[in-house]
């Protein structure tokens, strides 16, 4: 009974990653980000923290399609980690932390891949899909068909309560509960819980051309542009391709500048928007500025903690140091449970 009463009053754990792909966008600020920090925040009625918070930047996972150049990886996992902590994402509230820093990801997915079936990782969706996506790499490796498992390591590390991805990743936190099933009943313990998904709403987000915002399509806008590069970049912004005159009425409802407006401006400038452009009263000039106030008063915040950052040279990297200490520690707690069930030395 007191047990239980106290497992509900522990703050539930939440863990998620984000590969280093550079610079992050608009569209993994709104898509993923965004809802990290809001985790981070979230509190009880008490003012205690509702999540206890786990984040980190999964450059292993960039290795296993960028193994041929690794010449970026360092710097790329130095920006994330500056975005995240611009974003919001606080050193004092969530650990943030390298995944390669944490020795025991490496270890626990050598321990897993013993007894996971190759059918079980071919069958994963994403792994044909991105060899197909990205012809140009060579992605028959061993590497590439263990990224679901790798992942099922990352996770099945910290025991969370709650994975919170996109729709895309839904798939893998599937294949780490089966993991976890298995680990279990092999070596006859509980030691490892089934997490359940948190499934991110993402809005959609267009890029400069119209298409879905992502760095392969070279159409994102950074969350650390500055202003006048967003109002630069959204000037090139495509628009309802029947418009090509000033005097012509346009659609908001098939124009991606009007996907940017239901993201980031107000009813009330939806309002005019629409009102002015399916009568031609203004013209898209005016109404992509409106859409760059948008959007430089959501990004204004991050900025500003931005420079905060950057001020210090090595605060990033200090941050991420006791970030990775402190995952370290809670790895091997797990990793403790899982060679005492395997038999492991000890
Ligand atoms: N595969 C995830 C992605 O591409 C990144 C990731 C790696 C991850 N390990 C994770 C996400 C563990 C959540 C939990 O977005
Ligand atoms: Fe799109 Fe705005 Fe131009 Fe209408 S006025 S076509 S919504 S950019």
């Amino acid at each position: 009974m007191s047990t239980a009463a106290n497992k509900n009053l522990r703050p539930k754990r939440v863990l998620s990653g984000m590969r280093p792909t550079g610079k992050l966008h608009l569209g993994n600020y709104m898509g993923a980000l965004k809802n990290w920090v809001n985790l981070q925040n979230t509190v009880n009625e008490d003012g205690t923290p509702k999540y206890e918070c786990y984040f980190f930047i999964a450059d292993l996972h960039a290795l296993t399609t960028d193994y041929a150049d690794t010449s970026r990886l360092q710097q790329n996992t130095l920006e994330v980690a500056l975005d995240f902590l611009a974003a919001g994402l606080n050193p004092a509230k969530s650990t943030i932390f390298v995944q390669s820093h944490v020795a025991q990801h490496a270890e626990l997915f050598t321990l897993f891949s013993m007894f996971t079936p190759l059918g079980w990782l071919e069958r994963v969706p994403t792994y044909k899909d991105q060899q197909e996506q990205l012809k140009e790499k060579d992605l028959n490796t061993y590497g590439f068909l263990g990224y679901p498992l790798l992942q099922a390591a990352d996770i099945l590390l910290y025991e969370p309560d709650y994975v919170p991805v996109g729709a895309d990743q839904v798939a893998h936190v599937e294949l780490t509960r089966e993991v976890a099933r298995r680990f279990n009943s092999l070596y006859k313990t509980e030691c490892l819980p089934e997490p359940d998904v948190l499934v991110t709403a993402s809005p959609k987000l267009p890029g400069t051309d119209g298409r879905k915002m992502s760095k392969s399509y070279g159409n994102t806008i950074l969350m650390s542009d500055s202003e006048d590069e967003i109002r630069k970049k959204l000037k090139t912004m495509v628009t309802d391709p029947a418009r090509i005159r000033r005097t012509d009425v346009g659609n908001p409802d098939v124009c991606p500048v009007f996907d940017l407006h239901k993201v980031f401006s107000s009813d009330e400038t939806q309002l005019k928007v629409r009102e002015g452009c399916t009568t031609a009263a203004i013209g898209c000039i005016e109404c992509k500025g409106w859409a760059a106030d948008g959007v430089v008063a959501e990004l204004q915040p991050i900025h500003t903690r931005r420079k905060e950052y950057e001020a210090d040279a090595t605060l990033v990297d200090k941050i991420l140091k006791a970030g990775n200490a402190k995952a370290a520690v809670r790895a091997e707690q797990t990793m403790k449970e899982v060679r005492a069930a395997m038999q492991i030395h000890g």
